[in-house]
């Protein structure tokens, strides 16, 4: 049986049937005419198609409200849940007020999506301008700049105000689904049936992955969107994770923080902070709030890019993978898991379920440093992760990982060998530099060139030394 996608627009029930891979952007402008959603670069970049997806949190009556980017979420990731666009505001709430009031509104392209971006944060509670800068930072303005629109953004917070339509709560719990939401759709072009499924227990999601081991199976969107969007990628059967419950947990384990698979980045930000250093600013730095209220973890490694953020960090802390294949389930040191650019140690039929993120052991030196072009919402051109143990002077463990210097994310073993067992000095740092040499040939990209990737993954190197030698963090080295 075909169901039909269901949620609400300003508390009215919209049932949508079609292409399961036609983006919200694409149905919000061609098909409800709500033109205030723009498109910039349908590729998650420019926030211009912002909107806010709101859904109830587990069982409870709380309302969890994300801003989001249309254009690369796809229509059925909105069953049972409820959307909010610009023009649900109807000019008059607090930010546009502001915004008004601050020449905030630049552009008729950007101010949608800004305005949107903020109504988010002034909704969940506003915060300080580092904070709306945070919001922000999906939200690229090339003309005038951001001055008038921060100054928005906190002038706006004493006013308070409710998005919410009327019976939101009981509209959402009338949407809920227990079976798996199943759509087909017979493609008039190709000529073949596009099946989508968004299965509830894992059971019946472990189960679709056998029956249909070619599936494109999908989380946040945030890669997949692009597949669609740019590379015009048709996706035959897509398998969503985002409904399953058990995926959905963060839970503590004798083994470490058990983070499933279908956890989004904005979820998992508090606890894989607490748990790890210098992580705040790499997940602050990782694409933007937009992105990390759709992205996961999971699909972080799972995707294998040789550039992502969370592998080179994880790998260095020592983090491992449950995969599952029908009803065995499997653990995988995640440095095991990528085996050659775009290859993983993962069979047709089988998905990563859990990444378990084990605990720093007291007085270790960990540090993260991704290096980008541009600071915030940018891919990454190195990531450095280092993991040093250093007990009596010595250097007694090393689990150092590069994102950006490989085809895969890696681990530098060479330049581990030169530390592991030498006094941590600065002869320790040099040697252990030369041995980088061993461990990788970087290319050369439009990120960066080979040379630049190498000297920069030496520097991280060294930095990690300087600012144990100071206390401080280093924000420029002369050194080497
Ligand atoms: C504007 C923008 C900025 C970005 N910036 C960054 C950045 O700074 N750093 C960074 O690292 N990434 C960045 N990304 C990339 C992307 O956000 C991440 O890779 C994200 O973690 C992907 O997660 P997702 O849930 O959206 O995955 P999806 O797009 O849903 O899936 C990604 C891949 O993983 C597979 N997959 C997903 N879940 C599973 C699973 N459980 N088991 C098996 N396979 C699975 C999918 O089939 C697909 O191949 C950015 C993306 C955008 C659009
Ligand atoms: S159109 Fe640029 S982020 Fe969606
Ligand atoms: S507001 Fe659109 S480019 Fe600046």
């Amino acid at each position: 049986m075909t169901d039909t996608v269901r949620f609400l627009l300003d508390g009215e029930l919209v049932e949508v049937a079609g292409d399961p891979t036609r983006t919200l952007l694409d149905w919000l402008r061609y098909d409800a005419r709500r033109t205030g959603t723009k498109e910039g670069c349908a590729e998650g970049d420019c926030g211009a198609c912002t909107v806010i997806v709101s859904e109830l949190e587990g069982d409870g009556d709380t309302i969890k409200r994300r801003a989001i980017n249309a254009c690369i979420a796809f229509l059925p990731m909105l069953d049972g849940k409820a959307l909010t666009t610009v023009e649900s505001l109807g000019g008059s709430h607090p930010v546009q007020a502001a915004l008004v009031e601050h020449h905030g509104s630049q552009c008729g392209f950007c101010t949608p999506g800004i305005v949107m971006s903020l109504a988010a944060f002034h909704a969940d509670g506003g915060g300080d301008r580092a904070a709306a800068k945070d919001a922000l930072a999906g939200n690229l303005c090339r003309c005038t700049g951001y001055g008038p629109i921060l100054a928005a953004a906190e002038s706006a917070q004493s006013t308070p105000a409710d998005i919410d339509p009327p019976g939101l709560v009981e509209g959402l719990k009338a949407l809920r689904r227990t079976q798996t939401l199943a759509l087909a759709y017979d493609d008039p072009v190709t000529g073949t049936i596009r099946r989508w499924f968004a299965p509830r227990p894992l059971e019946d999601l472990a189960a679709l992955a056998l029956i249909y081991p070619g599936a494109t199976l999908l989380a946040g969107a945030t890669d997949v969107g692009l597949w669609v969007t740019k590379q015009r990628r048709k996706l035959a059967v897509v398998i969503s994770l985002s409904e399953v419950e058990d995926l959905n947990r963060i839970e503590e384990t004798p083994e470490g923080l058990r983070i499933g698979a279908g956890v989004r980045y904005a979820d998992a930000f508090d606890a894989l902070c607490c748990l790890y250093p210098g992580m705040d600013e790499m997940l602050r730095r990782l694409g933007s709030t937009q992105v990390r209220n759709s992205g996961t973890v999971g699909g972080n490694i799972a995707n294998g890019s040789p550039i992502g953020d969370m592998p080179p960090a994880l790998i260095a802390a020592g983090a491992s993978l449950v995969l599952r294949h029908g009803n065995t389930t499997r653990a995988l040191a995640l440095e095991d898991y990528f085996l050659a650019y775009g290859e993983q140690d993962r069979q047709p039929g089988e998905f990563v379920e859990a990444v378990v993120c084990p605990p720093l052991p007291e007085g270790r030196i960990f540090k993260l440093y991704k290096l980008s072009k541009r600071r915030d919402q940018d891919i990454t051109a190195v990531l450095g992760a280092f993991n040093l143990a250093v007990e009596g002077g010595v250097v007694t463990g090393a689990r150092i990982a590069f994102g950006g210097m490989a085809g895969t994310p890696k681990r530098a073993l060479a330049c581990e060998a030169a530390l592991v067992g030498q006094p941590w000095s600065w002869a320790a740092v040099e040697a252990a530099c030369a041995a980088l040499e061993t461990d990788f040939t970087p290319l050369s990209d439009m990120r960066a060139t080979a040379a630049y990737r190498m000297t920069a993954a030496k520097n991280l190197l060294r930095k990690v030394m300087a600012e144990f030698e100071t206390g401080q963090p280093i924000r420029a080295l002369a050194h080497g």
